[in-house]
């Protein structure tokens, strides 16, 4: 029984989410504990008023004693003045706690999607991740801080308040405070209610804001094919479903502002009535009547506006769910407890029955099998979405094999440390990504200590020193976001040369010349040749001619391997792929 209890204390809501939020609580518990306590007296004194207001009445205007008519309002300015002050202080470390737990949890989440599965992001929209990572948690903390000050207050207002209901009159008090919980009683069965709307809410949310990622992203597409009023309806559309929810939201909570009040009103009626039969007895003074109906609208005020405060605080309990649901996932590439550092590739990578798909029942590579020896040049073939890029991103482990296995030096890549085996290729992507900030500034990710030589060499490497040498502000000329104000074959070229700096013994390059003119890229081809030496290289091509040097060729056909072998041994095969594609590039 004792223990059917805590579980269901544990399961609750408020309690499981302040037991997530606590570690981020932690460093500040000084300043977080010295903001509540403060709302102890700001609260009480809400009480003094209404206190004071009897032995007003009774003495200064019944008995006509006016030795004590000064006396009351000074009580009232010291007081009133004292709570501003504390409720400036409190404010102010609410706000320094409040943001300091938001930047670390903002902080969490970013490291967290920085490791998110390659395959979260194939899922996720931009919107999502936007209104996810940082909104989300913005709504979270925010709400709750502001409104736990709010309640804290409340709640010690609300007690002192009660108290001199009490003093004044328990008969009265029976029915204030029954009202009281009449009506605060409906609220705890709203979030049910309210969480399937919540959730379209942020669906929504994010939607809106992928609308303005896509118009930034796809601006010329959308110039060069006229979209502007296909693309409007479909943000106008979007709207639309917010509109839906926030009136379904409303409908659903509208009633509270107006059936408080009613609920309040029913209260005060109540107290008047009962309250002249006590004074008429009397029971009751005329003094401790006014203290306790003042008393009473100060208790009531802020319910009938709960409304509002209710709908923030459940809003921010559901955002804290999704941000401590993406704190708490663990992704499922990762290195293992007890992971073997990769220090150097010595013999060989193998790929041993790899199957793989990235939808259920939709496969995109089956039984591959192949090996690579250390310093070997492999190029993969083959026709568009057979599978060579993906064949690529599982050595990376960007993926994980639903199948079989890709071993370096006989060890299952899923035992290697993954930062290790991270380090130890370098990639130049079919689509590249470069960031905004200078030309240095994007090949040194290769290799963040890169000496002046070093970046030179790569420079020389990758073709670009001509380019650079042309730029007024040379390598620290800012290239925009994604690298926009370059051209396609410079952006390429900045990527190779990140690449070569990062000095991998593992080097992957999908279509990394397809956008180079001729003559770069015979000199970036001689580069790589070049460094091969001691390299082990994956060539992605469709331009047959780069790779015919490679030691081996692998003809990657609709996700299974068709044939593998040299350049000259495919060539003189009968009836082979390579050597017809090869026949039709060549005229
Ligand atoms: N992230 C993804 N999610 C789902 N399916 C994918 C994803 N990436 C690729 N695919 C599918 O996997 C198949 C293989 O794609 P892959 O990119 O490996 O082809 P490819 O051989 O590199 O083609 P190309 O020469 O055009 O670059 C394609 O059918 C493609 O539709
Ligand atoms: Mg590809």
């Amino acid at each position: 029984m004792l223990q059917k209890l805590k579980n269901k204390i544990k399961t609750m809501h408020i309690i499981k989410n302040y037991r997530k939020i606590y570690p981020y609580v932690r460093p500040y518990l000084f300043r977080a504990l010295i903001a509540m306590l403060i709302t102890i007296p700001i609260g009480a004194m809400d009480a003094v008023i209404a206190w004071v207001l009897k032995p007003y009445m009774d003495v200064v205007m019944i008995d006509k004693n006016m030795n004590s008519s000064i006396l009351f309002p000074a009580l009232i300015i010291v007081f009133s003045l004292t709570q501003s002050l504390l409720n400036y202080a409190a404010t102010y470390l609410n706000t320094w706690v409040g943001t300091k737990i938001t930047m670390d949890i903002k902080r969490t989440l970013f490291r967290k999607l920085m490791r998110s599965d390659p395959s979260f992001f194939d899922r996720t929209s931009s919107g999502d991740i936007v209104f996810k990572f940082n909104q989300a948690a913005d709504i979270a903390c925010g709400g709750l801080l502001n409104n736990l000050k709010m309640f804290t207050t409340r709640i010690f207002s609300s007690l002192s308040l009660i108290c001199v209901l009490l003093w004044n009159s328990w008969q009265l008090s029976i029915i204030a405070l029954t009202v009281l919980f009449g009506a605060l009683f409906p609220l705890t069965q709203l979030r049910r209610k309210l969480k399937d709307i919540m959730k379209g809410t942020v669906f929504s949310g994010a939607k809106i804001i992928s609308h303005y990622t896509e118009a930034f992203s796809g601006n010329r597409v959308v110039s060069s094919f006229n979209l502007y009023n296909y693309q409007s309806d479909r943000f106008s559309e979007t709207l639309h479903q917010m509109f839906k929810l926030i009136m379904r939201m409303t409908k659903k909570m509208g009633f509270l502002t107006p059936m408080m009040h009613f609920m309040v009103s029913l209260g005060i009626a109540g107290v008047i009535w009962l309250g002249s039969y006590l004074i008429s007895s009397g029971q009751l003074t005329a003094g401790g009547f006014v203290s306790f109906i003042t008393a009473l609208l100060m208790l009531y005020h802020p319910i009938k506006t709960i409304g509002n405060n209710v709908k923030s605080i459940y809003m921010s309990f559901t955002m804290m769910d999704m941000v401590f649901g993406i704190i708490e996932k663990i992704p499922t590439i990762r290195s293992k407890p007890n992971a073997i550092l990769l220090e150097d590739i010595k013999q060989n990578i193998i790929f041993e029955n790899v199957c793989f798909e990235y939808e259920a029942k939709r496969p995109v590579l089956n039984n591959i099998n192949f090996t690579v020896q250390r310093g070997e040049v492999v190029a993969l073939v083959g026709n568009s979405g057979g599978g060579k890029t993906t064949i690529a991103s599982l050595l990376s482990r960007f993926y994980d094999v639903k199948s079989g296995a890709i071993k370096i030096d006989g060890i299952d890549i899923r035992d290697l440390e993954l930062d290790s085996l991270r380090d130890k290729i370098a990639v130049v992507f079919q689509d590249n990504i470069l960031f905004a900030g200078t030309i240095r500034e994007n090949i040194l990710l290769g290799k963040k200590d890169a000496t002046e030589a070093e970046i030179k060499q790569a420079l020389h490497n990758a073709c670009l020193d001509e380019f650079i040498s042309t730029l007024p502000q040379g390598l620290e000329t800012q290239i925009g976001e994604r690298g926009i104000k370059l051209s396609g074959g410079q952006r390429q070229r900045v990527a190779i040369a990140r690449a070569f700096i990062k000095n991998a013994p593992i080097v992957i390059l999908d279509e990394a010349t397809s956008s180079l003119d001729n003559k770069s890229e015979e000199i970036v081809q001689q580069a790589i040749y070049n460094l091969m030496k001691d390299r082990t290289v994956f060539i992605i091509a469709h331009r047959l001619s780069t790779v015919r040097n490679a030691n081996k060729i692998i003809v990657v056909n609709r996700g299974v391997i068709a044939e593998i072998g040299t350049h000259d041994e495919l060539i003189q095969k009968e009836g082979s792929i390579y050597a017809s594609l090869y026949r039709t590039q060549i005229v």
